[in-house]
C-alpha cells in the first residue's frame, strides 16, 4: 500500500526475489505511469528492476485487488510532520481501514513500513479489527497480526540497500507473523538470489543478520538508528566549527576520528547538514514521543539545533565575505537534499535560498535532476532557475555548492572564474579542492574548518 520511495522499492525488490506483488496506490496518475513501466520517482536502477520483475508485478488503485489472498500486506504510506513534530497518521488510518474491509479471513500479516511513533502498531491493529468487524459483521479471530519491519534504505541507493542490507529488523507480538516474515526474506537473509547484472553483489556481503523482536522494540530501532546518524553529522559539524576557530583541517580530523572502528568513518562528512524526508521528521517525532513521557531528549534536540545553524552559517559566511547581500547575485549549485535523488524534502538548499532572498539577494538555482520538481513544489520562491551551470556563474557575486552532485565536482572551474563578478565560492559540502580553486583565482570559503593557507 503506497508507492512512494519505500513502498515502490520494497514491492519491486520483493517481486524481483520471486514473490507475487500487487502495488496499490490511490493516485491513478502514479498507477498509470507504473503500468506503462515508468517510475514516478527518480531512483537509480528502479526502472531496470521493475522491467526484470514485471511478470510478478501488478499495479492498481483498488485495495480489493491487492489485499484478499495476500499473505503479507505492507503499509508504506506517507506520514508527514504535523506542526508539533508528531507525524500525521491520517493516511495510515485510511490504509488500515481499507485493509480491514478487504482482508479475506486467511491469516495475513499487516506490516508497518511507514516510520510511525512507538505504539502505532497496536493502534493499527485496533483499527483493522474495528474495520474488519464492521464490514464482515463478525468478530476477527486470528485472521491477521500486525508487525513492524522498519526500512533503512537511503534514497539514491534504495535498491542496493534493500537487496544487500546491513540487517533486517522484524518485530511483532505474534510469533506466527515473525515466521511469515522470516520466510519472506529468506533469500535476502541467505543472499541466495542472483544479483541483478546492473547491480552486482558487493564482495563483503555475507549472510544478513536478522533482528527478530517485539513490536515496540522494532519501532524504536528505526528512530534510534536515524537519530544516531543525524547526531553523528551534527557532531562533526560542531567539531568543524571549532576546527575553523583553531585552524585545524576538519577533513583530517573526521578521517582520524572515524578510523576508530568504534566510531566508524561513515556519516562524518561536514557541511550544510542533513535534510531529506527522514532525519528531520524522525528526530522531531522522537522528541514528541518522549515529551508524552515527560522526557526532553537533550542530545537529539541539540543535533537538530546544530543542523539548523549550519544552514544559517552558509548565509553568514557569505555576509562576512561580501558584507552586503542586498542586490547581490548568488548562484546555488544543487537543490536536492543530496545527490542522486530529485527529492527536495527539507533540503538545505531551500532554507539557504530563502534566507538569502530575505536579505535581498538575487538567487539563481541549478540542479541536474530536481529543477522541474522544484518549480512545481516551490512556486512562491522568488529565485530564478538556470538551465545551465554557465548561467549560475554568469555575473554572480558568489556561488554556493549545496549538493555534491558528481557533475559539479568535475566542473571545469577554470572556465567559470572569468564569468563571475567576484569569484567567491562557498563549498557547502567540503568536497572541493581549496588549493586548486585559489590557484584559479577564486576566493574559497567553507562552513567547516579547513586551513587553506590562502
Ligand atoms: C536516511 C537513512 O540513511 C536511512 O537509513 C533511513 O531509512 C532514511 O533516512 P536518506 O534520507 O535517504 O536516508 O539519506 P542519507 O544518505 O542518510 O543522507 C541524509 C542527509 O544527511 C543528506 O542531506 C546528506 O547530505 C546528509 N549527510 C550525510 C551529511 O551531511 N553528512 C554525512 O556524512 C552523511
Amino acid at each position: 500500500m503506497g508507492t512512494g520511495y519505500v513502498g515502490l522499492t520494497t514491492g519491486i525488490c520483493l517481486a524481483y526475489l520471486g514473490h507475487e506483488v500487487t502495488c496499490v496506490d490511490l493516485s491513478q496518475e502514479k498507477v498509470d505511469l507504473l503500468r506503462a513501466g515508468r517510475s514516478p520517482i527518480y531512483e537509480p536502477f528502479l526502472d531496470e528492476l521493475m522491467h526484470e520483475a514485471a511478470h510478478n508485478l501488478t499495479f492498481t488503485t483498488d485495495y480489493a485487488e491487492g489485499v484478499p489472498g495476500a499473505e503479507v500486506v505492507f503499509v508504506a504510506v506517507q506520514t508527514p510532520s504535523l506542526p508539533d513534530g508528531q507525524p500525521d497518521l491520517r493516511f495510515l488510518r485510511m490504509a488500515a481501514e481499507s485493509i480491514g474491509k478487504t482482508i479475506d479471513g486467511e491469516f495475513t500479516v499487516v506490516v508497518n513500513k511507514s516510520t510511525v511513533p512507538i505504539g502505532s502498531g497496536n493502534w493499527v491493529e485496533s483499527i483493522l479489527r474495528e474495520s474488519f468487524e464492521g464490514f464482515h459483521s463478525r468478530r476477527a479471530a486470528g485472521e491477521f497480526a500486525v508487525a513492524s519491519n522498519p526500512e533503512f534504505l537511503r534514497e539514491g541507493s534504495a535498491i542496493h540497500d534493500t537487496l544487500f542490507p546491513d540487517r533486517i529488523v522484524i518485530g511483532s507480538d505474534n510469533p506466527r507473523s515473525l515466521d511469515v516474515l522470516n520466510r519472506l526474506y529468506r533469500a535476502v537473509l541467505n543472499q541466495s538470489f542472483t544479483a541483478p547484472t546492473f547491480l552486482p553483489r558487493p564482495e563483503e556481503v555475507g549472510a544478513v543478520p536478522l533482528v527478530s523482536t517485539d513490536l515496540a522494540s522494532a519501532e524504536l530501532i528505526k528512530y534510534a538508528a536515524n537519530a544516531f546518524l543525524a547526531l553523528k553529522i551534527s557532531y562533526i559539524n560542531e567539531i568543524g566549527k571549532l576546527a575553523n576557530k583553531v585552524g585545524a583541517d576538519i577533513n583530517q580530523v573526521a578521517r582520524g576520528t572515524g578510523l576508530d572502528a568504534r566510531i566508524g568513518s561513515r556519516f562524518l562528512q561536514p557541511g550544510v547538514g542533513w535534510g531529506g524526508s527522514c532525519f528531520g521528521k524522525d528526530t522531531a517525532a522522537l522528541i514528541a514521543t518522549a515529551a508524552e513521557y515527560s522526557y526532553d531528549m537533550p542530545i537529539v534536540s541539540a543535533a537538530r539545533e546544530v543542523n539548523q545553524r549550519q544552514r544559517e552559517e552558509a548565509v553568514n559566511k557569505l555576509l562576512d565575505e561580501l558584507r552586503i547581500l542586498k542586490g547581490r547575485k548568488i548562484g546555488l549549485l544543487g537543490l536536492a537534499f543530496k545527490p542522486n535523488t530529485d527529492d527536495l524534502r527539507d533540503s538545505p538548499a531551500i532554507d539557504i535560498a530563502k534566507l538569502m532572498i530575505a536579505r535581498g539577494a538575487r538567487v539563481k538555482l541549478h540542479d541536474p535532476v530536481a529543477a522541474e520538481r522544484f518549480r512545481a513544489e516551490q512556486p512562491e520562491l522568488a529565485a530564478s532557475l538556470c538551465e545551465s551551470v554557465d548561467e549560475v556563474f554568469d555575473d554572480s557575486d558568489a556561488v554556493v555548492l549545496v549538493t555534491e552532485w558528481p557533475q559539479y565536482l568535475e566542473l571545469d572551474w577554470g572556465k567559470y572564474v572569468g564569468l563571475m563578478r567576484t569569484p567567491v565560492v562557498l563549498d557547502g559540502r567540503n568536497v572541493l579542492d581549496p588549493q586548486r580553486l585559489s590557484r584559479l583565482g577564486y576566493t574559497y570559503l567553507t562552513i567547516a574548518g579547513r586551513p587553506v593557507g590562502l
